[in-house]
Order: C-alpha cells, then structure tokens, then sequence
C-alpha cells in the first residue's frame, strides 16, 4: 500500500506539469485524434496554438463524451469509469474521468484527493468555476480527473431553480473539449439533475449491468430517461452499449442473465464480459486503477478489452496497443 502511494505520487507529478502549463498559459495540448501526428509534430517543434476557445461540433472536436449511467446503485459504474479511463488512457488517448457522484468514489479510485483550497466538479456547476482549474493529474499519463466530494449533493437542490441548470455541465465542458479524445462521466445511482447533466453534456452512455437476477430491472426507466433527454435537451445522445459486470461464467444463473440481456438488446452488448474478480473490489483501497494495481488480472484485461471496443465505437481507434 505505501509503495503504491509512493509511486502514485511520483506519477503524479510527472503527469501534472503540463496540465498546470495549461491552468496558467491557458494555452494546452489539443486533442487530434492522432498521435503519430503529435510525435510528429513533437519532432518538428511546438505548432502555433489553434485559439482557446472555440465552439466545434462535438464531432469535429474530436472529443468524445461518455456517461457511465445506470440508476440501479452498485452495479460496477464507478469500477468501469474508473478502469476504462485508465485503460483509454495507457492506450495513448489523453483522457478525463469527470467524477458526478456525491459518494466520490470514481475520484478515490484514480487516486485524487481534494484538498479543501482546490474547486471539485461542484463549484464548476453550481458557482460557474472553470472546469480547467478542478482537473487533476493523476499517476496515469495521459489519465486526469474532475474530482467530486459530497458537496455535489448539495448541487441537486442548488440548481433546481436556476436557469438551463440541465446543461451546467455541458456548458462547462466546453472549454476542454479540445484538450482530451474522450471525456468519461461517472454518474451516481439516480436519475436526478447529475445524471441529467451528464447525459446532456455526452455523446453516448455506456450502461454496466451486473450479471445478477434482478439485471434488467429498472432498464426502461433508463432508455425512456435518455429518450426524453435525446427528444428535449440533447439530440446526439446515443446508446453506445451495455456491459455485463461481475460475472460468474461458472454459474448457471450467470449464463441465463448473459442470454437474456443479449436476448433483450442484441448487438448493443459489448462483446466483452467483466468477470467477478476480487482484485477489481480490491484496487479502489490502493487508490489505483486495476491496470496499474494488477495489470495482469481478469479485470484489467478485461477492461483493456472493453477499452478497445468502445473506442471502436466511438470510431477512436486505439493510438498504440499495450498495456
Ligand atoms: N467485476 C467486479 N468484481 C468484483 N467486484 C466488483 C466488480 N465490479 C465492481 N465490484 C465491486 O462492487 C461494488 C460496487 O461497484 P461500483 O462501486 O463500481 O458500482 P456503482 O454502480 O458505481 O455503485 P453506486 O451505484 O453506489 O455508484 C464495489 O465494492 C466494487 O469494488
Ligand atoms: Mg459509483
């Protein structure tokens, strides 16, 4: 545990100094899409400065913006916001987890610890603070996140009378867009005005279902939220899959959930499964990601995979293999 603290802290601050270059100079790394082109770029020196902030479609920004959402509570969002992120990330794209959960625990998980002098992802929606000035480094390269206390439940009520208060943080988001390829939200158990920000700010939700009895409860009020959401606040938003977590293949009910949810929604599962691994339940203790707590375990591969077929579906293909 304190070898992994230490090391934690070493990555950190090799990752933290261009995103303070960044804080300062307002002036940062843009995303591309395209690593070699930046290596490239690298070899031929700093390029001028595209301006700072500048609204593009989504799509033509490059960025990609991803809800981890499922109002069922304990069912492995946080675990696949988390892992996922770090898996993005350790595949060569510049990622941000934006953590809209109270509990916290997607911030925790990478690591982050808010100190009370630093604004979390609650003075960007509820005080109008810049998202730049809440993102953290963390000991992944390329990994940053939009820390979140409990302060953030406090949000659900603040802006209940304030205008546009469904789109705080897709406002937010847009003076980032240009720094990271994908921006991953992890969402609390609800479908309250944090879950309704997210799902208005992103592109796309991935939705984890636990590979239990009850799995497919509570899924229509899911699709019927993000229909109403594509209908009124935000006509991009797709589905972009679901993913089967903490499954027991030996299990006979485990393989019935497994045919049902594939019954159900067909191709818009992904093809790779998270297996019930105690080394995922135990990495959030050690403050790292599964693919750096245990990069060779069940989870983290598993992860990777999910990683490499969700970039595909955002039509990111990985920058580099590995990990
Ligand atoms: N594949 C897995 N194998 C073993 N344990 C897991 C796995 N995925 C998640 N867990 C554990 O299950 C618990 C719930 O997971 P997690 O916090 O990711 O769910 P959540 O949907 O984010 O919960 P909440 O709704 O409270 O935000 C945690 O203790 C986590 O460590
Ligand atoms: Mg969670």
């Amino acid at each position: 545990m304190a070898a992994g603290v230490a090391a934690n802290a070493a990555g950190v601050a090799a990752n933290a100094g261009d995103w303070d270059e960044r804080r300062a100079g307002g002036r940062g790394w843009r995303s591309t899409g395209d690593s070699s082109e930046k290596q490239g770029r690298a070899a031929r020196g700093p390029a001028p400065d595209p301006p700072m902030f500048h609204v593009e479609h989504p799509s033509s920004a490059g960025t990609r913006v991803v809800a981890v959402a499922n109002q069922k509570g304990g069912v492995g969002k946080t675990t696949t916001a988390v892992s996922l992120a770090a898996a993005m990330a350790e595949l060569g794209r510049r990622t941000l987890l934006i953590d809209m959960d109270p509990q916290g625990n997607a911030s925790s998980g990478v690591g982050v610890r808010v100190s009370p002098d630093r604004p979390t992802v609650y003075e960007v929606l509820v005080a109008g603070l810049d998202v730049v000035d809440a993102i953290e480094p963390t000991s992944v390269p390329n990994l940053f996140c939009a820390p979140a206390t409990i302060h953030l439940a406090g949000a659900e009520i603040e802006l209940v009378s304030v205008l546009s208060r469904e789109h705080k943080l897709r406002r937010a988001l847009e003076a980032v867009r240009g720094d990271f390829d994908v921006i991953l939200v992890d969402c609390p158990p609800s479908l309250g005005l944090l879950t309704i920000n997210a799902l208005s700010a992103a592109d796309g939700v991935v939705v984890p279902i636990q590979s239990e009895y009850y799995a497919l409860e509570g899924l229509g009020a899911l699709r019927r939220n993000a229909e109403l959401i594509r209908a009124q606040l935000n006509p991009d938003l797709e589905i972009i899959g679901f993913v089967l977590t903490m499954l027991d293949g030996r299990t006979r009910l485990s393989q019935q959930v497994v045919a049902e949810v594939e019954t159900h929604f067909g191709d818009q599962v992904f093809r790779t499964r998270i297996p019930r691994s105690v080394r995922l339940a135990e990495a959030p203790s050690h403050a790292q990601p599964i693919s750096v707590f245990d990069p060779t375990s069940s989870g983290a591969r598993a992860y990777h995979a999910l990683a490499e077929e969700v970039l595909a579906r955002l039509m990111l293909t990985p920058a580099r293999s590995g990990a």
